[in-house]
C-alpha cells in the first residue's frame, strides 16, 4: 500500500493513497465537522459542512470525499473554512422548521449542536420556505419535510443497507425533497418501517410515530388496567438515554420507573417468547410430520414479515403462522390473564415497550386481534419509553 505525506493544519500526517481528508484528520486527531456523511453509507459530499482549505486548490473542498494527494497542506479551521461552513449553516437553517423547544430531538441534533458549536446566534438569512405537510401515512413513522435538511442519510440507509429503497430524491434546485416518489406518503409504499431511516436521519425530520399521549391517557383512567411489557433489548438499551456505558442492564430501575409512571403491571415479553418457541416447534413437527411447508421460518419480526409480503410473496407459506411474542403476550393478557384475574378485557389497555418501530405497525394489523379488541393497544419505542 503505497502512502502520501501531508501536513493537516501543520501537523505532518501519513496515511494510506486514496484516504480522505475527513479520515486522516480523525486519525491525526483532528474533528472536521459533517451532517451529511455516514461513513461507507453516505459518502456524496452534499452539505459542504466539511469544508476545508488544501493549499493550491482553486476552492474549498468537501474533506468527506476529497482524496489526500502527495504533499497536501491542509487547513481545517483557518478564518475561509469556518467562515464558509457558517454560510452554509446559515442557509440550511433558513430553510429548516426551527421549532427546538418541542422538536422531539432536541439536544439530539446534529444540526442544533453544529449550530452551537459554530456559534450561530442570528440567522441573516430569510427566503422562501419549504412548506410541504407532514407525512402521518405511516402507523410508524413520521415525516416532517420542512425539518428535511437533504442530507440524504436516510435514502442511503434504505436504499443501501436495507435494500428497500422507497424514498429518493424528488425534484430538482429548491424544490428538492426527501420522500416516496409521486408524492406518496411513506405508508402508502412498500417501506417495512424498519425505523433505520430515522436512526440516520440527524435531524427531527423522521420520527417514531408517537403513542405517549394515548399512554398518558390510559394510565390517567381509573376504568383501565394498563399492561406494559418491555423486550428482552430495552433494558439493555434504556440505560444509554440515561447517560449510562452502553450496554449497562438497567432492569430493575426500568422496572421501577413504570410502576412510577403508573403502570398497573409490569411484563417480561421473554415469557411469551417461550411461548414462540413452543407454539413455533409444534408448527414445525406438524409441518414435517404432514408434509406442510418446509423450511418453516420464524415470523418474530414484522418487518421481515413485510418485507416477505412486498418483496418475497413466493415465500409466505414458509413463515410461520405464530403471533410474534409480544402479540402473543397481548392476546395471553386479554384472555388468559384478564379470566384469571377476574378483569373484564374491554378495560385491559396492553402497552409494548419494544426497540423497533415495526411493532408500531404490527399493533395496529386488523388481523392481530381477536373479540374487537387488539392483542397491543399501543407500542412505545426504548427512546419515547426513555
Ligand atoms: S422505515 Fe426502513 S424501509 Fe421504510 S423508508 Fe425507513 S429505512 Fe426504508
Ligand atoms: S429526512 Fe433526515 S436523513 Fe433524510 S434527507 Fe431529510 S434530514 Fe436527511
Ligand atoms: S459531511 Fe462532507 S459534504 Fe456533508
Amino acid at each position: 500500500m503505497s502512502m502520501v505525506n501531508i501536513t493537516i493544519d501543520g501537523k505532518p500526517v501519513q496515511v494510506p493513497a486514496g484516504t480522505t481528508v475527513l479520515e486522516a484528520a480523525k486519525q491525526a486527531g483532528i474533528d472536521i465537522p459533517t451532517l451529511c456523511y455516514l461513513k461507507d453509507i453516505n459518502e456524496i459530499g452534499a452539505c459542504r459542512m466539511c469544508l476545508v482549505e488544501i493549499k493550491g486548490a482553486k476552492a474549498l473542498q468537501a474533506a468527506c470525499v476529497y482524496p489526500v494527494a502527495e504533499g497536501n497542506e491542509i487547513l481545517t479551521a483557518s478564518p475561509a473554512v469556518k467562515e464558509a461552513r457558517k454560510v452554509n449553516l446559515e442557509l440550511l437553517l433558513s430553510n429548516h422548521k426551527r421549532e427546538c423547544l418541542t422538536c422531539v430531538r432536541s439536544k439530539n441534533c446534529e444540526l442544533q449542536s453544529l449550530a452551537d458549536e459554530l456559534n450561530i446566534t442570528d440567522l441573516r438569512f430569510e427566503g422562501e420556505r419549504c412548506d410541504l405537510p407532514m407525512d402521518l401515512t405511516s402507523a410508524s413513522l413520521v415525516r416532517d419535510p420542512q425539518k428535511c435538511i437533504a442530507c440524504r442519510r436516510c435514502v442511503a440507509v434504505c436504499r443501501n443497507v436495507q435494500k428497500i429503497g422507497v424514498i429518493d430524491a424528488v425534484n430538482r434546485g429548491f424544490n428538492t425533497s426527501i420522500g416516496p416518489a409521486f408524492g406518496m406518503g411513506i405508508g402508502e409504499v412498500a417501506c417495512v418501517n424498519c425505523g433505520q431511516c430515522l436512526v440516520a436521519c440527524p435531524v427531527g425530520a423522521i420520527t417514531e410515530k408517537s403513542a405517549i399521549n394515548q399512554v398518558w391517557d390510559a394510565i390517567a383512567d381509573p376504568e383501565k388496567v394498563v399492561l406494559v411489557q418491555t423486550a428482552p433489548a430495552v433494558r439493555a438499551a434504556i440505560g444509554e438515554e440515561f447517560g449510562m456505558p452502553i450496554g449497562s442492564v438497567a432492569t430493575k430501575q426500568m422496572v421501577g420507573a413504570m410502576l412510577g409512571l403508573g403502570f398497573d403491571k409490569v411484563f417480561d415479553t421473554d415469557t411469551a417468547a417461550d411461548l414462540t418457541i413452543l407454539e413455533e416447534g409444534t408448527e414445525l413437527l406438524h409441518r414435517i410430520q404432514n408434509g406442510g411447508t418446509l423450511p418453516l421460518i420464524t415470523s418474530c419480526s414484522p418487518g421481515w414479515i413485510k418485507y416477505c409480503e412486498h418483496y418475497y410473496p413466493e415465500f409466505l407459506d414458509n413463515l410461520s403462522s405464530c403471533k410474534s411474542p409480544h402479540e402473543m403476550f397481548g392476546a395471553v393478557l386479554k384472555s388468559y390473564y384478564a379470566e384469571k384475574n377476574n378483569i373484564d378485557p374491554a378495560k385491559i389497555v396492553t402497552v409494548s415497550i419494544m426497540p423497533c418501530t415495526a411493532k408500531k405497525y404490527e399493533a395496529a394489523r386488523p388481523e392481530l386481534s381477536d373479540k374487537g379488541y387488539q392483542d397491543v393497544d399501543y407500542v412505545l419505542t426504548t427512546r419515547e419509553l426513555a
